[in-house]
């Protein structure tokens, strides 16, 4: 890391994603603040200014200038779902799923999730954090600068709790800024299969108020899906954290329609996410809200899936929708956003205009961050990722490499 001072960036395309803090709905969605020769001031970690290369010349006529010709600049991409404190990888499982073996019935014969929650009790938090640092890294190098994480691999107080001090931990160094989320109700865990009842009581009366005084989570998310959460119990869990002052998100229509879009609605969710399945109803229910539409096409891809969720009829009907990668040893292995956003503009009929707001601004929005994260707006914080292209409709098109070539975090290089 090098020291922060003024600087300008200056690039042949800049974004700023403008908008202010809070979701773009719509039409708004597609307006990324698209400056030709741009650059961006950056001043004591912080966007001072953001404009033309010869304006901020004549602006800051002595600030170092850093050449970014041939790249783009834009927001480090928020990142607002994954699942990135894990032990293994599960070669096995993928291996049955290449064979044709559904994702959702490995997890029936005990596989699946309560794979990796066995992995993962029977590790240290030092282990943990070793594993999970290095693939954070690599999440960084993709040009993400925040990052929600989920617990959700432990099941028991105990675990879970290690899983979230390592998220805290992990925050701590400051090249990267995680969000943490309590994810108690991510599977039924084996050994409570015949009193899942049990265990529902076990997350929302004690895993929840222990997690919320510990301050170490800021949401309560759900796998609600038949094969994991039911409606009913997914209702009892974000009660739960309401009441702690959690506030709820929502793993919703992965792959059946059980009214998840809609329970999200209800709970003024900060987001509903996958809707690979989502109802004409959750459809409406969303598109009416506040509550952020969080696709992860990168999922519904590696599990060989044949529908994505329906990205045009959300943002037409006024919704917000946001891009995350969902990265997890299960159902989606990469840390690639910019591959998520070529899978939205090629399956999903968004545009690479809309996929970059819903990359950084929406993540922002999903996450409710209200400090400038997820624009270069003035006051944002710097956290800044150039691309080694000219135009950013390059960044989906050329699908499958990783074209970040820098990324400031509050000003300082981290990459
Ligand atoms: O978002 N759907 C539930 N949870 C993750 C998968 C986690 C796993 O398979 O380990 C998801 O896809
Ligand atoms: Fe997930």
């Amino acid at each position: 890391m090098t020291k922060s001072r003024r600087f300008v960036l200056e690039a042949s395309q800049v974004l700023t994603c403008p908008g202010g803090t809070g979701a773009r709905h719509g039409r708004a969605m597609s307006d990324v603040g698209l400056v030709e020769e741009g650059a961006v001031a950056v001043s004591d970690g912080f966007v001072e200014a953001v404009g033309q290369r010869a304006e901020l010349r004549s602006r800051y006529p002595d600030a170092e200038r850093v050449d970014l010709s041939g790249h783009v600049v834009t927001p480090g991409l928020v990142d607002s779902h994954t699942h990135a404190v894990f032990g293994r990888w599960r070669l096995d499982e993928y291996e049955l799923r290449c064979a044709g073996v559904p994702y959702m019935e490995i997890a029936r014969e005990g596989g699946g999730i309560n794979a990796s929650v066995n992995d993962l009790r029977e590790r240290s938090e030092e282990d943990l954090a070793e594993l999970s640092r290095a693939r954070l890294r690599r999440v960084l190098e993709h040009g993400t600068t925040t990052v929600e994480v989920k617990s959700g691999y432990g099941l028991t107080l105990d675990d879970e709790l290690k899983m979230l001090r390592v998220i805290r931990e992990l925050s701590k160094e400051a090249w990267i800024d995680l969000v943490p989320t309590f994810l108690g109700a991510h599977a039924i865990p084996t050994e409570y299969r015949d009193r899942r009842a049990e265990y529902v009581d076990l997350v929302a009366e004690t895993m929840i108020p222990a997690v919320a005084k510990a301050g170490l989570a800021v949401f309560c998310d759900v796998f609600m899906e038949p094969g994991a959460y039911t409606p009913a119990e997914t209702k009892r869990v974000l009660e739960a954290a309401v009441e702690h002052g959690l506030v709820p998100r929502i793993h919703a229509d992965e792959f059946e329609s059980s009214g998840g879009a809609e329970l999200a609605a209800e709970f003024a969710a900060a987001s509903a996410d996958h809707l690979g399945a989502i109802s004409e109803a959750g459809i409406r229910a969303l598109a009416g809200s506040n509550t952020v539409a969080t696709l992860l096409p990168g999922t519904l891809l590696f599990l060989g899936k044949s529908y994505y969720p329906p990205a045009s009829a959300l943002i037409d009907g006024g919704g917000a929708v946001a891009l995350a990668t969902d990265f997890n040893p299960g159902s989606s292995p990469t840390v690639n956003l910019q591959i998520v956003m070529s899978l939205a503009c090629s399956q999903l009929g968004m545009s690479p205009a809309e996929a970059f707001v819903a990359a950084t601004a929406n993540g922002a929005a999903a996450l409710r961050l209200e400090d400038g994260r997820g624009t270069l707006e003035p006051g944002a914080p710097a956290d800044i990722a150039a691309f080694s292209v000219a135009d950013f409709r390059l960044v989906p098109y050329l699908y499958g490499s990783n074209h970040c070539a820098a990324v400031w975090k509050r000003g300082l290089r981290v990459r």
